[in-house]
């Protein structure tokens, strides 16, 4: 009987990081991937689209647990899915990233001692006022298997003394979802839609709490974004808690800048490849642009991501909204940065990770349920 590997995801970033680990796995026929989605994010644009556009099934299960506090949004998946659990007994449970639902979902899976695949362990801010950053420590302290996309991330784990057998070097599973979605971007040609000329534009994503929650703070960083939009236009998809935060607001007109609603997997990366400068405070853009070799300024004082930093182009210039037109200036007066590759953000995480899993859960002890399950299949 093949055995069930549960591929949990919950909010946009998981998609592409999941999509590449789940299709790897779907090649093994003693393996079952299923597909479980917690209801994180449940907009259109926010999560439909990335299933359609990544060529994903429709989730076998949905938790549909939608927004609230952390408290209230981790608790719901941590019920809803370990009653997914108790039902469907998988042999295994994978989750991504470091968003409320990988924590949770991790968590519901170890308690009930259900080994636990973690795509994208061991990246570390160490800004502990993160919501991500304790996702992150919380995950990893619970994997058994820790797919880590970076050899920093391997060296942050062993500095928490993480058990290095359970560590693999596998790459970024979301720079696989890049390779190969890059062609059908490329033909959308998304900034003529905007009208808008390759790299004469930046494009701007903003959504941490940190920046976009405090009204005065927001004000200050739509300011930011006029003094920018003076010397080149911008996009600036908004995510729904930025949008509502910039309605609430109000304020003077954001001239040279186009707002927009979240856009989908395929149109983002287009709009990405071809822009002069990107934005941002997520952590993912910061990856796709060093894959794209476009420059990138991250409006925060950290990044768990420093390989973007050392080896990409990435800078972290603080979360003073002040400092983007001058950081803007600097970026656009220097010639073009060469596209960097990272060892193996080759395409191939998804496969690896994959071929971990089919080769481990052989030799793994049988959990509870599949010893029942099996005691039961012998009577
Ligand atoms: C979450 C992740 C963050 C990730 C981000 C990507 C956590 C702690 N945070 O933050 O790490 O970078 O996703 O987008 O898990 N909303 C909608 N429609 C949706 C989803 C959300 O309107 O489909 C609105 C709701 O008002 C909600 C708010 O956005 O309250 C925030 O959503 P939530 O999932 O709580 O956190 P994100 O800010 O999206």
């Amino acid at each position: 009987m093949a055995i069930e590997i549960a591929c949990v995801v919950g909010a946009r970033p998981n998609f592409m990081k999941m999509a590449p680990v789940f299709e790897a796995l779907r090649r093994y026929p003693r393996l079952r991937p299923t597909l479980i989605h917690t209801g994180q994010h449940y907009d259109q644009a926010m999560s439909r689209v990335f299933f359609d556009e990544l060529k994903m099934p429709p989730p076998d299960v949905n938790l549909e647990v939608g927004s609230g506090t952390h408290a209230v949004q981790t608790a719901r998946i941590l019920e809803r899915f370990d009653e997914f659990l108790e039902q469907s007994r998988p042999g295994l449970v994978v989750v991504a990233g470091d968003v409320n639902s990988t924590v949770a979902c991790a968590l519901a899976a170890a308690k009930r001692n259900i080994p636990v695949g973690h795509v994208e362990s061991g990246l570390r801010s160490r800004d502990r006022t993160m919501p991500e950053e304790l996702n992150r420590i919380v995950t990893d302290v619970l994997a058994d298997f820790l797919f880590a996309p970076s050899a920093d991330a391997v060296e942050n784990l062993a500095a928490e003394g993480i058990d290095r057998s359970k560590v693999h070097l596998v790459g970024n599973s979301m720079i696989d979802s890049l390779r190969r979605h890059l062609p059908a971007a490329r033909a959308r040609g998304a900034h003529a839609r905007f009208g808008l000329t390759p790299r004469a534009y930046a494009v701007v994503t903003l959504h941490r709490p940190s920046n976009v929650d405090d009204p005065d703070g927001l004000a200050r960083i739509l300011d930011a974004l006029r003094e920018l939009a003076a010397r080149l236009p911008i996009v600036f998809p908004a995510h729904p808690r930025t949008a509502a935060r910039m309605e609430t607001l109000g304020g003077p007109p954001l001239t040279g800048v186009t707002v927009c609603e979240p856009l989908g997997y395929l149109d983002f990366l287009s709009l990405m490849d071809t822009a002069g400068l990107v934005v941002t405070d997520s952590g993912g853009i910061q990856e796709e642009t060093t894959a794209l070799g476009v420059p990138c300024l991250t409006l925060r004082d950290n990044t768990e991501r420093p390989i973007t930093v050392s080896e990409g182009t990435n800078r972290v210039i603080g979360s003073d909204p002040a400092a983007v037109a001058p950081a803007a200036a600097a970026v656009l007066a220097a010639p073009p940065p060469a596209p960097r590759t990272q060892a193996l953000w080759d395409g191939q995480a998804g496969p690896r990770i994959a071929a971990v899993l089919a080769a481990a859960l052989d030799a793994l002890p049988l959990s509870a349920a599949r010893a029942e399950d099996s005691l039961r299949a012998t009577i």
